[in-house]
């Protein structure tokens, strides 16, 4: 981070695409020594982005470290921020305050069986736990996606399913809400996709991100299914100001979201969900 932790650096946006209605993917080039402090950045973690004139607001880091010299975002068109980064281009500045917070704790995970599970823009802070694993495919035991969406024209990461779909002894599993003409995969909620995947406990860890009330649902489903509550991992958001720890915006009860999280076991926040729908 830099010596200011408020104060961003400057990055320029080398790609500029569509992921998804309404969700664009910003490729970046951190600049005056923002590089550095993002090269060793860890999946989980996130950063604010500025659109200068509008303000700052947090993403998760959706690259995996390793991947290039670049820091990729997919950025959700929402209010103010969002909507001023969507009208960015290629060559186009943003700030970049990070990287922030807590992350996936890749090196426990290593020889577990890993269960991902994203839903909508939820998938971006999944992404480079999915890349790590790939870059590392040895070092890890089965790999297996479920990545869902309310329609297919909101499924992230498209370009890339055929990458993970040929990684070793690694699944993808899709599903939406409501299918298109095209559609050939599951339909309906990602916990009855989880259902019939049923994918085992015994020495495996899972992974959740999507909306509250997803993430309610479905780690309520992990946990009878029979993953403990050390090993059933969320990350979380929430409205943030400073991501340091300092302002107490990002409560979730006792716990900050931006300094204790976003990456939380259902052991370190148990009942604390109920809270967060
Ligand atoms: C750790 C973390 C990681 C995140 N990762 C991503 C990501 O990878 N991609 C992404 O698109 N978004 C992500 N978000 C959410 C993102 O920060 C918000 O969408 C963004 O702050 C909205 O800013 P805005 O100025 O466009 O919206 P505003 O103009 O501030 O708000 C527009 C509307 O959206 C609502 N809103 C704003 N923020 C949130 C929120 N966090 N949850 C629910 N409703 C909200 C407001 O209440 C308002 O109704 C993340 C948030 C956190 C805390
Ligand atoms: S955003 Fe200020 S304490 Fe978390």
């Amino acid at each position: 981070m830099s010596e200011n932790p408020m104060k961003p650096y400057l990055g320029r946006l080398v790609e500029v695409r569509d992921l998804a209605t309404e969700i664009k993917l910003f490729r970046v080039e951190l600049l005056n020594g923002g590089q550095q402090a993002f090269c060793d950045c860890k999946p989980g973690q996130f950063a604010f982005l500025s659109a200068f004139g509008l303000g700052e607001a947090p993403f998760g880091i959706a690259s995996a470290p390793g991947r290039g010299p670049y820091v990729d975002f997919a950025v959700n068109r929402l209010g103010t921020v969002t909507s001023g980064l969507h009208e960015l281009d290629e060559g186009d500045m943003v700030g970049v305050r990070g990287p922030l917070g807590n992350w996936f704790p890749m090196d426990a995970f290593k020889g577990k069986n890993l269960v991902v599970l994203g839903g909508g823009i939820g998938g971006a802070p999944l992404r480079p736990v999915i890349q790590y694993v790939i870059d590392h495919r040895s070092d890890y035991g089965s790999l297996t996606i479920l990545w869902a969406a309310r329609h297919p024209s909101l499924l992230v990461f498209t370009d890339e399913y055929d990458e993970w779909r040929k990684a070793p002894n690694t699944r993808l599993h899709l599903t939406v809400d409501t299918p298109d003409e095209k559609w050939d995969h599951s339909v309906g909620l990602i916990t009855d996709l989880l259902k019939k995947v049923a994918p085992s406990p015994d020495n495996s860890v899972s992974i959740t991100c999507g909306p509250p009330i997803m993430i309610h649902y479905v780690t309520r489903l992990l946990s009878e299914m029979g993953f403990a509550p050390q090993d059933n991992y969320v990350t979380l958001e929430a409205r943030m100001h400073c991501g340091l720890g300092k302002c107490g915006r990002c409560n979730l009860g006792e716990k900050l979201i931006c300094v204790d999280g976003p990456v939380f076991t259902m052991a370190d926040i148990g009942s604390l969900l109920e809270t967060y729908l």
